[in-house]
């Protein structure tokens, strides 16, 4: 019963958490060092450090998804019309007025956490900032839904209804997932789907909500290392993350971090 939704006890809520939170940290410490002129691979190395610091493996490194080559590094990076799974490297450095999505993710304790987060480098355009905000918004818009009783549909409908409403297109190639013992369990989890239908949620289900999001199609092409998904028009998209565990009182979000929220 491999896509069976596998639910988590109280026990394994308990140490979700403090992956969760492992993960939140990590991203909090990239998204500090993200400034014009600093490299993503130095962004991978302070990812590295700070996993080695806190314990636990990277979730990212080696990762074999199918059909792509082993993931070569502990975070992904995309940059302006990158939508997912940017490879960090030495030679891109980053500019004033760009957005830098960070994705990154922790196996700790037997479960892993997973979050990603859209940072402006500098300053950035209005119509960047529309992105972020749309985007990061549709993130709790969906949340709201992640609670007993409500479908999946439920979740992923909100997302795309916030960010159509706004003008903007969702990633369509590209869902988060269940997670767990694994990083990528069942459900897939879109980010559109029609009110009302898809598995109904209950308590002990963990659940990582990744919109993505464009400004203009879409539609996306993959470059030629295998990883990097740009968008087909080269228009601008943002991406944010949170891994989420649907509790009998509603949803918690496990890998929640005010500072980070407030600072960037
Ligand atoms: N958060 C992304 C996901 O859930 C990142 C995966 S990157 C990979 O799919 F390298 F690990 F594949
Ligand atoms: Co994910």
């Amino acid at each position: 019963m491999r896509n069976r939704i596998r639910l988590k006890s109280k026990k394994d809520i308990e140490k979700m958490q403090g992956s969760g939170r492992t993960a939140a940290i990590m991203l909090q410490r990239i998204g500090e060092a993200v400034s014009p002129g600093v490299s993503t691979a130095e962004l991978d190395r302070i990812c590295c450090q700070t996993i080695k610091e806190l314990g636990g493996e990277s979730s990212f490194l080696g990762y074999q998804l199918p059909n792509h080559p082993p993931y070569p590094a502990t975070i992904c990076s995309s940059i302006n019309e990158v939508i997912v799974h940017g490879v960090p490297s030495e030679s891109q450095i980053l500019q004033s007025g760009q957005i830098a999505s960070i994705d990154t993710a922790i196996f700790l304790n037997g479960f892993h956490g997973d979050n990603a987060f859209t940072f402006k480098v500098g300053q950035v355009s209005a119509e960047a900032q529309k992105l972020l905000d749309v985007t990061r918004t549709s993130l709790y818009k969906a949340i709201e839904q992640a609670k007993p009783g409500n479908r999946l549909g439920d979740v992923c409908h909100a997302v795309q209804a916030y960010a159509e409403l706004h003008g903007f297109h969702i990633a369509h190639n590209f869902v988060g997932h269940g997670i767990g013992r694994s990083m990528h369990e069942p459900p897939q989890v879109p980010n559109s789907g029609v009110p009302g239908t898809g598995p109904r949620l209950k308590p002990g289900m963990v659940i990582a909500i990744e919109p993505m999001i464009n400004v203009g199609t879409g539609d996306s092409v993959t470059l030629e290392d295998g990883w990097t998904a740009v968008t087909a028009d080269l228009s601008l998209s943002a991406h944010f993350e949170h891994t989420v565990a649907i509790l009998s009182d509603g949803p918690e979000i496990l890998t929640e971090n005010p500072d980070l929220w407030d600072h960037f």
